[in-house]
């Protein structure tokens, strides 16, 4: 293993009616609360009214309408301004990854006196930030468990990951039942998601028995529950283990003293959202399958044929370039069958802005460095081949 360091501070309040702890949670943070939340789902739900029902001794100031794949223009100024002008002592976000996102941008941009973007382009180093708190409501990209946002910025197609060990939410509540209203779109997209993050970390040079056993526990968790919950929306137990596995998928412990991947195609998806504002899980569904053809070779073939045999069942005797070649059909098949659309074309990306994509992304990601490094005429195929 790799030496390293791992602290997750967050407090996961897990399980039916976790949200009355809140109160309890809150106050110890202070009495100025600005509420984050996005486009209504929150309202349609009753959560809105259960959070303003349980804070009613609360100063609640309110920042609504967060836009998926958050803007910083103008959700994260307002959000910050909001807190400067009226003493905010703590954010409280209730959504998708989205809102935690951009509400931990918020929580770091209030307590500095300059231009927030110098904190989120690692300009300058966040001092001190917001405590947060989070009620999810979207399993998807375990930002409720990690310490980093990822913020768009629409006038230059920037779309930033951004970490800071400042903003690990002090605790999220995680009830599986506010998830029960989540689309079969957005239900799909997380899984793929998750999953992605899962495969960014199992693709690597370094690994363990116990990483890839536990990538492939939950790689399996995220498949089996989510074809329940497409099929059975409120289904509280399938909806738990998404949430769980979501949680567990993106904070680094399931590949703990692994050596770094790259997350190739989280580079690449946030070049798609940043110029086209797609779902960032469709994005990575339909980057992953020709990522992997792409960087199939014979330094990398193992990690296939481990995924494949574990996680598809596939006959481990077959030569090794053939489960390689079926493990690439039934990763496809896979987003396929959660009724992924799986070409760039039917999210609306067409091929005229593609260099132009290749390029920003050779640029700003460094996936030259990645476990299998792509250069801009690898990345540049990749998206050529996903139309
Ligand atoms: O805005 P509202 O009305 O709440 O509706 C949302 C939104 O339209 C809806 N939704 C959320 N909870 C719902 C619900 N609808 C019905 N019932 C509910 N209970 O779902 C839509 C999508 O929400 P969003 O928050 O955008 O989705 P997601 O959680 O997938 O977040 C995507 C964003 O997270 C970033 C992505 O890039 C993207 O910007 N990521 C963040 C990461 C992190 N912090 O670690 C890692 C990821 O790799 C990812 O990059
Ligand atoms: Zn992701």
């Amino acid at each position: 293993m790799e030496n390293f360091t791992y602290c997750t501070p967050t407090k996961l309040i897990f399980g039916k009616n976790a949200i009355e702890q809140l109160p309890e949670v809150m106050r110890p943070l202070g009495r100025k609360i600005l509420l984050t939340y996005g486009g209504g789902s929150i309202k349609k739900i009753g959560l809105y009214d259960e959070v303003k029902r349980l804070l009613s001794d609360f100063e609640i100031y309110e920042l609504p309408g967060i836009e998926p794949n958050p803007k910083y223009s103008p959700s994260v100024l307002d959000g910050v301004r909001l807190c400067k002008d009226n003493g905010i002592e703590a954010v409280l976000a209730v959504g998708g990854g989205s809102v935690l996102d951009c509400s931990k941008a918020i929580c770091a941009g209030a307590l500095y006196d300059g231009e927030p973007w110098d904190l989120i382009s690692y300009q300058v180093k966040a001092q001190k930030a917001l405590p947060l708190v989070d009620i999810l409501t979207l399993a998807a990209t375990g930002s409720e468990y990690d310490c980093g946002g990822v913020i768009s910025r629409t006038e230059t197609n920037d779309k930033i990951g951004y970490m800071d060990e400042l903003l690990f939410p002090v605790a999220s509540i995680l009830d599986p039942r506010y998830t029960f209203s989540v689309s079969r779109k957005q239900t799909a997209a997380g899984t793929a998601d998750a999953i992605n993050h899962i495969m960014e970390q199992y693709f690597c040079e370094k690994h363990s028995v116990l990483t890839d056993g536990m990538c492939e526990a939950a790689i399996k968790s995220l498949i089996q529950n989510a074809r329940v919950a497409l099929e059975e929306p409120d289904n509280y137990e399938a909806r738990s283990e998404l949430m769980v596995d979501c949680s567990l998928a993106c904070n680094g412990i399931l590949s703990i003293g692994n050596s770094p991947s790259g997350w190739p195609c989280h580079g690449m998806e946030h070049a798609l959202s940043g110029y086209y504002d797609i779902t960032h899980g469709e994005g990575l569904a339909i980057l992953t399958p020709r990522w992997m053809r792409h960087i199939l070779n014979e330094k990398t073939i193992e990690r296939f044929v481990s995924f494949g045999v574990h996680i598809f069942g596939i006959d481990a005797s077959l030569p090794e370039a053939e489960i390689a070649d079926q493990t690439i059909e039934k990763t496809y098949e896979l987003f396929a069958s959660f009724g992924i659309p799986m070409h760039l074309r039917e999210v609306g990306i067409d091929d005229t802005r593609l260099s132009e994509m290749a390029h920003h992304i050779a640029v700003n990601e460094g996936l030259e460095h990645a476990w299998a490094p792509l250069q801009e005429q690898d990345i540049l195929e990749i998206l050529q081949a996903s139309l």
